[in-house]
């Protein structure tokens, strides 16, 4: 008899409801055929009586696991059925389905194709290119200085550092991006490259160790500052409306010469001055200029013949401005009740 038990208790641990088809069913088969009135229990236990006394003791402890093993597995499985009802429910396929909620954009993204969009308007494609670069494509050709502050280790993230040319980096800017595209495409060149940066910055509302800039480089045959003005006054007005005014203030980059900054009105005040413009009326949006000789000369292009310009902007600054998002880090915390804001901009 011991041996049946054993073998019964092995058969109920083996069970698996994964097994079953018609799960509710056959739970009621299983149950039925060990713990019903005519079941295996009530056979065994019949079988019990007749035991003599001195074995008894010892089988009455088993057989008692025996059924408490069927028990549980029976309360186990129904357990399952009730927390999984479609395990087991016949399919209505009238009922009206749960409503998924879609996802959106990012208010980053969203940007970003905005900025795309209003630069493929008048002619810019998009490049995209690596973030992980070497020294060359990151400082060298766009003639910075050995000594600049931008190759220290306060500012950048090396990969590989050793010395000069052969470091590897997080990329500081998508500047890079200019030097090869320039060195493998002949001008006309009319790109956009948007993308990931990465900076040594201690992050706080203002300040993020990793963003997102667009950079903008034209070069071909009489390219002049005119057009980079007027390029700028188009963007400007395409991305925060007509009414915008651009002002451009001289500045330096080793990569451009003439450097200037361009402010635009202040889209919140219109230019009489608020807390968002600190009572200047004037927003600083992004670095421009003309492509320094040095660089192009550096990427193989012919500074005689050809000139060009360059801008850069901050993608997470042009949203911030665009709709008045007060702190950087709101962008990177995947909040949804921030996210879910911007649902309507697709
Ligand atoms: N690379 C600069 C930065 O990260 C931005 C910039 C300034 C890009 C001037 C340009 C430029 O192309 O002409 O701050």
């Amino acid at each position: 008899m011991k041996e049946l038990i054993a073998k019964y208790l092995e058969e109920i641990r083996a069970a698996r409801i994964e097994d079953f088809k018609d799960k509710a069913a056959e739970i009621d088969r299983f149950r039925v055929r060990f713990l019903g009135r005519k079941g295996i229990m009530n056979e065994l236990f019949e079988q019990f009586k007749t035991l003599p006394a001195d074995q008894k003791k010892e089988v009455g402890t088993i057989l008692n696991q025996l059924k408490t093993a069927a028990q549980a597995r029976v309360e186990e499985w129904k357990h399952f059925v009730e927390e999984s009802p479609e395990l087991n429910a016949s399919h209505d396929l009238t009922l009206p389905t749960d409503l998924l909620q879609s996802g959106s954009r990012h208010v980053l993204s969203v940007t970003m194709n905005e900025i795309a969009d209003i630069f493929a308007r008048i002619g810019f494609t998009v490049e995209e290119s690596v973030e992980i670069e070497d020294d060359w494509h990151l400082f060298s050709a766009l003639n910075f200085p050995p000594d600049h502050p931008a190759r220290d280790m306060q500012d950048t993230f090396f990969v590989e550092k050793t010395e000069g040319q052969q470091d590897i980096a997080l990329r500081t800017h998508t500047s890079s991006v200019q030097v090869r595209v320039m060195e493998t495409h002949k001008p006309p060149i009319r790109i956009i490259a948007p993308g990931r940066v990465f900076r040594n910055e201690a992050i706080s509302a203002r300040a993020h160790c990793i963003f997102h800039q667009v950079e903008a480089l034209y070069v071909d045959r009489h390219v002049s500052f005119a057009d980079l003005k007027q390029t700028l006054l188009y963007f400007a007005k395409e991305m925060f409306g007509e009414q915008t005014q651009i002002r451009l203030r001289p500045s330096y980059f080793p990569f451009t010469e003439p450097s200037a900054e361009m402010d635009i009105s202040c889209n919140i005040c219109g230019g009489k001055g608020c807390n968002i413009c600190k009572g200047t009326g004037w927003l600083e949006i992004l670095g421009c200029g003309m492509v320094d000789p040095n660089v192009l000369e550096a990427c193989g292009i012919d500074s005689h013949e050809y000139t060009g310009f360059a801008l850069g902007m901050g993608v997470e600054r042009m949203a911030m401005l665009k709709h008045q998002i007060r702190d950087l880090r709101l962008y990177f915390e995947n909040d949804l009740r921030f996210l879910h804001q911007f649902d309507h901009l697709v």
